[in-house]
């Protein structure tokens, strides 16, 4: 077995998660490289959303019976894990929403109902970047048509990396707000937060950052990363889907305007108006996805006690095997950096010609999961000229047999394929 260094003990890990044991396609060993989409949960986690439905279920903020009380405290109390996992200053700072494309459209939606000096108008620009998920495109695409504002992007560069070159013209006076991503879930590249940052600061913009897919990866501390707000969402970090997370800086989060209206985010409701809760219950209006924040705190305890700093190793140790491994593969095309140098573990790629949902399926049949397709990121596929990729995405539970598998299914990809 390939021994690396820095690797997790993925023997004991792999029995906390019941789905890995799968077979699929009858007698296939379940081979889930497709962690950038969504990871598989824990057993600690599948246990605490069935507790909860089990002992606790109630409504939240409202009853004065036990079941609502001890409810509420643990819905609070997964506010309370959250803060602490990005070192979070209040956890007054910390909304609940239902996934990562809620939050930026939370924050694009605040910008958009905002007085001065938040406001974008036909006067001010929005700057995003050419690798960003739809999630953080498109909110902005619509603020802009409804506002006027311009929108901006900073370019790729052949090897998968944002082109700062030209950060002054692109960053500007009247630039409102700048909004990119961390980690990108095609490209894998691991942006230099701090040079745009450090631009966004000096002409005053307000920074935004999709976590997405390094919250699940590494340790994050939103005060180092100095941004005004960082969004993320639980499936992709062992936790269950419908619930997401914007960190939004305080004083941001009392001046900004509310975007849902509605049960829970109010403090006084008359015909005429309406004054409203302090945040995060500002921004959180309506019944909010209790169980699924209580099944994140639980993700968010398992990720703890193995450590963020080890799963960051033991996904980089993987990623440097895996970009050698498959460089070995001929006509393999890997799309974004080459090498594990500031790279996180999702690694797009082409195989020839051979069309992406074809190396997919047969890899499938293999009981090989990966993902295809433009992933949710198309201008990226524009930006090299191809249709779309072929991901594989690892996590705490890889291991290197896992990648030593993929090689060989696409050693099979290309005989099948002539
Ligand atoms: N955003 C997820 C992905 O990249 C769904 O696959």
């Amino acid at each position: 077995m390939t021994q690396l260094p820095g690797l997790l003990d993925t023997e004991a890990i792999r029995k906390d998660f019941p789905v890995l044991d799968r077979l699929v396609h009858d007698d296939r060993k379940l081979v889930y490289l497709d962690n950038a989409a969504t990871s598989q949960k824990p057993r600690q986690v599948l246990d605490a959303l069935s507790e909860y439905y089990e002992r606790y279920n109630a409504n939240v903020h409202r009853g004065v019976h036990v079941l609502a009380e001890e409810a509420t405290a643990l819905y609070e109390g997964a506010r309370d894990k959250v803060a602490e996992f990005i070192n979070a200053p209040s956890r007054d700072e910390v909304i609940f929403t239902k996934n990562a494309s809620e939050s930026l459209n939370l924050v694009a939606n605040m910008l958009g109902w905002a007085d001065e000096p938040y406001r974008v108008d036909h006067e001010t620009e929005i700057v995003i970047t050419e690798m960003e998920h739809h999630s953080n495109i498109v909110p902005w695409q619509l603020l802009a048509q409804r506002t006027g504002a311009k929108l901006k992007w900073f370019g790729l560069t052949d090897d998968g990396r944002l082109d700062l070159s030209n950060i002054d013209e692109i960053i500007t006076e009247k630039t409102k707000i700048v909004s990119f991503v961390l980690v990108s879930n095609i490209l894998g590249t691991v942006n230099p937060v701090e040079a745009i940052v450090r631009r966004a600061q000096e002409v005053g913009a307000l920074v935004c950052i999709d976590a997405s897919q390094a919250a699940p990866h590494m340790p994050l501390d939103v005060q180092a990363l100095q941004a005004d707000f960082v969004a993320f969402t639980g499936h992709k970090m062992c936790g269950p889907t419908g619930i997401g997370v914007l960190w939004g800086r305080q004083e941001l989060l009392e001046d900004l305007p509310p975007f849902l209206g509605g049960g829970e985010m109010i403090e006084t409701v008359s015909m005429h108006s309406s004054t409203y809760a302090p945040a995060p219950h500002k921004f959180e209006a309506g019944t909010p996805p209790i169980a699924q924040a209580v099944g994140l705190g639980a993700a968010i305890d398992y990720l703890n006690a193995i450590g963020m700093d080890k799963i960051l190793a033991h996904e980089h140790a993987l990623t440097d095997y895996a970009v050698r491994r498959l460089a070995e593969v001929p006509d393999l095309r890997i799309i974004g950096p080459t090498t594990a140098e500031d790279r996180g573990a999702a690694i797009s790629f082409t195989l020839g010609d051979i069309h992406p949902h074809d190396v997919g399926q047969v890899l499938d049949e293999q009981g090989i999961a990966v993902r295809v397709g433009h992933h949710c990121a198309r201008p990226v596929c524009l930006r090299y000229g191809i249709p779309a990729t072929t991901r594989a995405s690892f996590y705490l539970y890889s291991t290197p047999a896992e990648i030593d598998a993929l090689v060989e299914g696409l050693e099979h990809v290309r005989n099948f394929f002539g």
